[in-house]
């Protein structure tokens, strides 16, 4: 319990807005599991995030489940990291309304990702994407986080997230852990196997391999992969020059623990026909029992609702204490129940 108390407080979530797929699990969810026991861990499906676009709302709620079925069947294990919905812990609006009055329009309007979603959803910018910073903050600072595993494509918000923490602070005094984003080295990012200059995203389906798909639809995407137009057409890692097959050298990589050497070597002489094949294999068999256990724990609804009850209560008796922090300190008058 003493060393349980000093760990550093790790804290990350995704939005159930698509199906989880090879780039998150590889760039994000495989390394979360890896940190339960050097971290105080916890992970959120950011369903009220995702209410930012437009949801068929059946869709949404299988997502969130489903989501939290892979987290598990990921390696996140319940006992050792807090796995919780994002709109089961009231506070996260709470703290989020009091966060938008200490962020700026001109904070907000500068977001990459505002902009971005503004010109995907020219017919629906509403003010939830216009504010999703100060709900990311409330989510991060809400647990005193010190460390947000993210994309590169979220470092931005994690600013924001510090500049909100340290503003607030030099107000009331030190209420809010500055926390730091926690971004893999470009080797973890993992590229459409359509377009390897573009992250895996499932707004190009045939180019990414979700996690519950199919072996025989996974290695389908593998035989259709880009790869480089190059004269050479061996399987050398050249990110700059071989975009396609030096991403598919970091997917063989990092599911078989092979060095990019090593791979090399493996197929010298072989040619792309050979490559990727052997690389659709590789993934298939990573995929395999993890899709096989998240559709066992999907059967499951009243383990998977005790998981995610005991997530939530274990997520709110911390969140509840900073929040009732931030309530005193600005000046609100004490909830007598
Ligand atoms: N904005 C993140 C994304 O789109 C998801 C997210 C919401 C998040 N709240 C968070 C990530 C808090 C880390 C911490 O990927």
């Amino acid at each position: 319990m003493e060393n349980e108390a000093k760990k550093k407080i790790m804290l990350s979530g995704i939005q159930p807005s698509g199906d989880l797929h090879l780039g998150n699990y590889l760039g994000a969810v495989k390394n979360w599991g890896a940190r339960a026991d050097e971290f105080d861990c916890y992970y959120f499906m950011a369903d009220l995030h995702t209410l930012t676009v437009r949801q068929n709302p059946a869709e949404l709620r299988r997502r969130s489940l489903e989501q939290l079925a892979q987290y598990i069947a990921c390696g996140l294990d319940p006992e050792k990291n807090t796995l919780f919905i994002q709109s089961h812990v009231h506070e996260h609006a709470e703290l989020g309304w009091i966060l938008n009055c200490y962020t700026m329009f001109g904070e907000l309007s500068r977001m990459t990702q505002f902009k971005d979603k503004s010109a995907k959803n020219a017919d629906n910018i509403n003010g939830g994407l216009f504010t999703y910073p100060s709900l990311m903050a409330a989510d991060i600072l809400l647990y005193q986080a010190d460390y947000v595993p993210v994309g590169e494509d979220q470092r931005q918000h994690c600013e924001l997230t510090r500049d909100i923490a340290v503003r607030f602070n030099n107000i009331y005094g030190d209420v809010f852990k500055v926390p730091e984003a926690y971004i893999p080295k470009a080797g973890a990012r993992v590229m459409g196997l359509g377009n390897p200059t573009a992250k895996m995203s499932k707004s190009d389906p045939n180019g990414c391999v979700f996690l519950m798909e199919k072996p025989e639809d996974i290695a389908r995407k593998f035989k259709r992969a880009i790869t480089d137009s190059d004269t050479e057409r061996c399987v050398r890692f050249d990110p700059e020059n071989k975009p396609g097959v030096s991403n598919l050298m970091n997917i063989y990589a990092a599911v078989t623990g092979k060095t990019l050497d090593e791979i090399e070597r493996e197929f010298d002489g072989a040619g792309y026909g050979a490559f990727k094949p052997a690389v659709g294999d590789a993934v298939i068999e990573t995929l395999r029992p993890i899709r096989e256990e998240a559709q066992r724990l999907l059967a499951d609804k009243a383990y998977l609702q005790q998981v995610y009850t005991e997530g939530a209560q274990k997520a709110s008796f911390i969140a509840r204490k900073t929040l009732r922090k931030v309530y005193k300190k600005v000046g609100l008058v004490e909830k007598p129940f």
